[in-house]
């Protein structure tokens, strides 16, 4: 049992964690622990001195010490004497903000329920989820807000989320509500998240926390490539291997803002949930909200247990269907191979190029419909360029599928050209303010996905092409950002609604497509990694990383995905040199390494290249399927962080402690100097591991025996001195080389 209610005390237990709350003597539902377990209720450490300066309860007038201004509160509402930021906020019919809420009842469920028209964290194959949820009210305002927890006791994860339920005969209007708030009392934290942009998503960076409130946020109506809705509280000795820490993602991909507060007594607040700009919610009546689910996970061995935890939660709990588990094709994408050139022949080409090498999948990306020759036109004309393409999509698929190769397919669903025949028919389905210009990027509009009408056209059209044309996957595009929210749907004083019902529109959208069509592997993307988060991921089990693949640049991206992401769900490829964001020239093996902690492919034309180069491939795809169950069912282990060591390093480690594999990359090589030590993670220090260096056979001490020029080197140390002494590693002699060991234990 992980949920125990007793009297006025509510504990959630996991594993190795406690979450604590009661409630106190006038009903107010307070935050009293998150961390290791204690044996303990943990009520003792309120504090107990009055602090000037702030208000009290009517009930408690005279016990001045008992503020709401500084009680840790399990949901921070506005109004009622919290003056720090809030979870919760409603307008009351009268206009007011202000909500009194008070626990009404707390009710253990035996099951969890599903969380209706959004993703969240559901009972996996392992592990099921316990439930328990917190009815409070504000009787007077007839407002009800249920708190909804599950708790995944293996995993260490607790989820939470937050209905809200309007019994006043009157409208009320929600201005905010965060799934995850987290209030700590006097602690020092480090604040750890993740900022960017196109070609450069998820860039880590770590910051003390002072006093004042500091703001992660998108509010683009996706979770955007500027930031991510993923937080990380670190205790300021916390590293990858020791220290308490505390993750917080959002299972959402619209607009959303992580908060954190350092209040007058040196607290602090963190708060994750939808952002508050742009955005307000009128309940009507005995209506209801339901807000996108919180996920939170604590780790007192550092980032790379809560990490781990991230990865579980998501693979077991977050991602569904066969592609979850499964293995993943090895694909090749047309994109940088061909752009928008091509016509059916040279596709075949392409496909038989793709065969060769021992890829399983082709994917054919933009430009295989409409007038799409550039990106200026043709978004919203999904009919096949048969002109184009010099035959029919469908004998085109099936001439593929004779050659024994998987056919995917590039679409962006969400996005309307002005140049197109739907816009000329249907202007009213564009995201367009009447007689106001609207925003344009990459010469493109958006489709009012909150309008029912275009979510049910567009799962007409899509269905109708998967099923026609025999598609095994799909790479589901977003290139803009909804700018203006704006739809012809929806009143006046609703449009503030327009950027979350967008987001439930798409959500509508993907939950009956990827229902009807269970075998096909949808993978998201948005410029890149512009919509990376574990919203799209309940939908598509995979999203394109970045449409940034050169190898150094990429190791840094891939670097801060993998805080949060599991790296099953990493779309990673191997391109083209000079590469075609950076210009820089890395060798393919390099390259390689660095596209391996992923799904893995290619995104070139083998036709261009060296016959010894499609010999190289062939073997690096080989070894990739070899590896891929260690990469994606092994335990992932960062060794480096690239932004402070000049280096990139990490590694896989099977559950049973029995295989390893080590990768990385040194940015730059250091004449007359030592080869660089890796310390390695995640071994069992008892057992002895035979190391096989593969890329470039050379080390000190542990003295690799070079039995041939071409046979890869050996070496046998233990568990214990990997991790503590670690391994001398030699590369190449330039920059972004490459390096990687295989271990396998002799016991
Ligand atoms: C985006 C994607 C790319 C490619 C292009 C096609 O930029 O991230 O991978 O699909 O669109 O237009």
């Amino acid at each position: 049992m992980s949920i125990h209610i007793e009297e006025n005390l509510f504990s959630l237990e996991t594993k190795n964690t406690l979450y604590q709350m009661m409630k106190d003597p006038y009903g107010q539902l307070l935050h009293l622990w998150y961390g290791k377990k204690t044996d303990q209720n943990m009520d003792y450490l309120i504090n107990s001195n009055e602090i000037n300066y702030t208000g009290v309860l009517y009930e408690s007038q005279h016990d001045r010490s008992y503020s709401n201004d500084i009680l840790p509160f399990e949901l921070p509402v506005s109004g009622h004497g919290d003056f720090r930021i809030s979870a919760l906020s409603i307008e009351l019919p009268e206009g007011s903000v202000d909500l009194d809420l008070r626990i009404k009842e707390v009710i253990p469920k035996d099951h969890k329920e599903p969380l209706n028209g959004l993703p969240y964290s559901h009972d996996g194959k392992n592990e099921k989820a316990e439930a328990m949820d917190i009815v409070l009210e504000d009787h007077q305002a007839a407002i009800e807000v249920i708190l909804h927890y599950s708790v995944f006791y293996e995993t260490d994860v607790i989820a939470r989320s937050v209905e809200v339920i309007n019994h006043n005969e009157k409208a009320i209007r929600i201005r905010r509500i965060f799934p995850i708030s987290l209030d700590f009392q006097e602690q020092k934290f480090d604040l750890i998240h993740f900022y960017g942009r196109h070609v450069m998503e998820r860039q880590f960076e770590r910051e003390p926390i002072s006093h004042g409130i500091k703001n992660i946020s998108s509010s683009r109506a996706m979770s955007s490539h500027q930031h991510n809705p993923a937080l990380i509280l670190a205790s300021p000795n916390a590293d990858e291997l020791s220290g308490s820490c505390y993750g917080n993602l959002l299972m959402y991909s619209g607009s959303f803002a992580g908060l954190v507060e350092k209040d007058q007594i040196d607290q602090i607040r963190l708060l994750l949930g939808m952002n508050p700009d742009h955005f307000s919610w009128t309940l009507k009546s005995n209506e209801r909200f339901q807000s996108p689910e919180g996920l939170m996970s604590y780790s007192e061995d550092g980032f790379s247990t809560l990490s781990h935890n991230f990865h579980h939660v998501i693979e077991d709990h977050v991602m569904r269907g066969r592609f979850a588990k499964e293995a993943k094709p090895v694909l090749l994408n047309s994109w940088e191979a061909a752009y928008f050139t091509f016509d059916g022949l040279s596709i075949l080409n392409l496909a038989r190029e793709t065969k060769e090498l021992g890829a399983d999948l082709l994917v054919l990306d933009d430009g295989w419909f409409g007038y799409r020759n550039n990106d200026y036109t043709s978004l919203g004309d999904w009919q096949v360029n048969e002109e184009k393409l010099q035959m029919p999509l469908e004998m085109l698929v099936r001439q593929v599928h004779q050659m024994g190769l998987k056919f995917g397919l590039w679409i962006e669903p969400e996005m309307i050209s002005e140049d197109s025949d739907l816009y000329r028919k249907h202007p009213e389905w564009a995201m367009v303010i009447p007689s106001r210009k609207p925003l344009v990027a990459r010469s493109q509009l958006v489709l009012d996905m909150a309008n029912p009408e275009v979510v049910n056209y567009l799962y007409d059209l899509f269905s109708k092409i998967i099923r026609d044309t025999h598609l095994d996957y799909i790479k589901w595009d977003f290139n803009r950002s909804p700018d203006p929210l704006y739809s012809s749907v929806l009143p006046a004083n609703r449009q503030s609604e327009v950027s979350h019902r967008f987001v439930l529109g798409t959500y509508n959208l993907l939950e009956r497509l990827t229902h009807e069509f269970p075998d096909v592997l949808f993978e998201g993307c948005a410029g890149g990694g512009g919509r990376f988060d574990a919203g799209m991921l309940y939908y598509t089990p995979q999203i394109w990383c970045s449409d940034d693949t050169d190898a150094h640049e990429r190791s840094k991206i891939q670097y801060g995905t993998s805080f949060f992401y599991p790296i099953r769900s990493v779309g990673s490829h191997v391109s083209a040199i000079p590469n075609h964001q950076t210009g820089r020239k890395i060798s393919l093996n390099d390259r390689k390494i660095a596209a391996s902690p992923g799904t893995f492919g290619y995104e070139l034309n083998p036709a261009e290249l060296e016959w010894s180069e499609k010999r190289d491939i062939e073997k690096q795809i080989i070894e990739y399927k070899r590896r891929q169950p260690l990469i994606f069912d092994g335990n992932y282990y960062r060794l480096s962080n690239p932004f402070e060591d000049h280096a990139a390093a990490w590694m896989f480690v099977d559950k049973n402690q029995d295989k390893a594999l080590v990768q990385g990359m040194f940015y730059r090589f250091i004449s007359n100097y030592p080869g660089r030590k890796v310390v390695l993670a995640g071994l069992d220090p008892d057992k002895k591991y035979e190391v096989t260096y593969s890329s470039f056979p050379l080390s000190s001490h542990g003295r690799f025996e070079e039995e041939n020029e071409s046979a890869p080197a050996k070496a046998i140390f233990s568990g214990q001195a990997l991790m503590t002494g670690g391994i001398r590693v030699q590369t190449s002699m330039n920059d972004d080389a490459g390096f990687e060991l295989e271990l396998e234990s002799l016991n």
